[in-house]
C-alpha cells in the first residue's frame, strides 16, 4: 500500500490503542523530540479527543489530538505523515478538531507551537488563531530551551443575549 496515494481520500476516526505503534513511528519521524506510544495511550486512556485520518486498510495519514473542558479546548498536538506533508491534510485535521471542539460548545481553543516552527504557526493563522503570548524556554532543545508561542481561537457561540464572555483579541495584551 502507498502512503502517497490520493491523499485527500481519507477518513476521520477515532484512534485506538491498536494504533498506537504506528502512530509512533510517524511521530519519530516528525519531531526532534518526539511523544513516546506511553503519551499516545494516556491521551486515549484520559478520553481526549484523539483522532487518525485514514484511507481504510492504508497507512494513518495523519492524526490530531484536543482536550476540551469547561468551555476551553487544547490541541496538543497535529502531525502528518512525512511524505504527504504539503497535500492540505494538516488543514483537514485542524478543522476536524475545530468542529469536535464546536460539539463540546468550546469558547476558545488554545495552543503551544514552537517559535521556529514558521509551518505549523502559519497553518494555525490561516485558521485563524492569533499569537496571544510566550512561554519562555518551554520546550526542550538541542541546545538549551526553546520558546513557546501560545495562540488561541475563539470559536463563535450563539447566544439570544449578548455575551459577557471572555474575547482575548479586543482588549490590550
Ligand atoms: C506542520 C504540519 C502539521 C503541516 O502539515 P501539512 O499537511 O504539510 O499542512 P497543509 O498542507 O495542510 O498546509 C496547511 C497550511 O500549513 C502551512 N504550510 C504547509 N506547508 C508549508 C510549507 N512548506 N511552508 C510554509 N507553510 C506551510 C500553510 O499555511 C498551509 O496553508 P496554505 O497551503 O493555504 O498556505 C506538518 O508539517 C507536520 O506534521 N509537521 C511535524 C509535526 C508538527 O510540527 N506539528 C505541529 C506542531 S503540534
Amino acid at each position: 500500500m502507498n502512503p502517497q496515494r490520493e491523499p485527500g481520500t481519507g477518513q476521520f476516526r477515532q484512534m485506538l490503542l491498536a494504533d498506537v505503534r504506528e502512530i509512533a513511528l510517524i511521530e519519530r519521524r516528525a519531531y526532534a523530540f518526539f511523544w513516546t506510544e506511553g503519551i499516545f495511550r494516556d491521551c486515549i486512556r484520559a478520553g481526549y479527543h484523539c483522532r487518525v485520518l485514514q484511507v481504510p486498510h492504508d497507512p494513518i495519514q495523519a492524526y490530531g489530538i484536543l482536550s476540551a473542558a469547561a468551555g476551553d479546548a487544547h490541541v496538543l498536538n497535529v502531525c502528518v505523515r512525512e511524505e504527504l506533508q504539503g497535500h492540505g491534510l494538516a488543514k483537514q485535521m485542524l478543522d476536524h478538531l475545530l468542529d469536535l471542539a464546536r460539539s463540546v460548545q468550546t469558547q476558545t481553543v488554545f495552543l503551544e507551537v514552537r517559535a521556529s516552527n514558521q509551518r505549523a504557526i502559519r497553518l494555525y493563522a490561516t485558521a485563524g488563531f492569533c499569537e496571544i503570548g510566550l512561554r519562555s524556554g518551554y520546550y526542550p532543545a538541542t541546545k538549551g530551551k526553546e520558546d513557546a508561542v501560545v495562540m488561541a481561537k475563539e470559536l463563535p457561540v450563539h447566544h439570544d443575549k449578548p455575551s459577557g464572555g471572555r474575547n482575548f483579541f479586543n482588549g490590550p495584551r
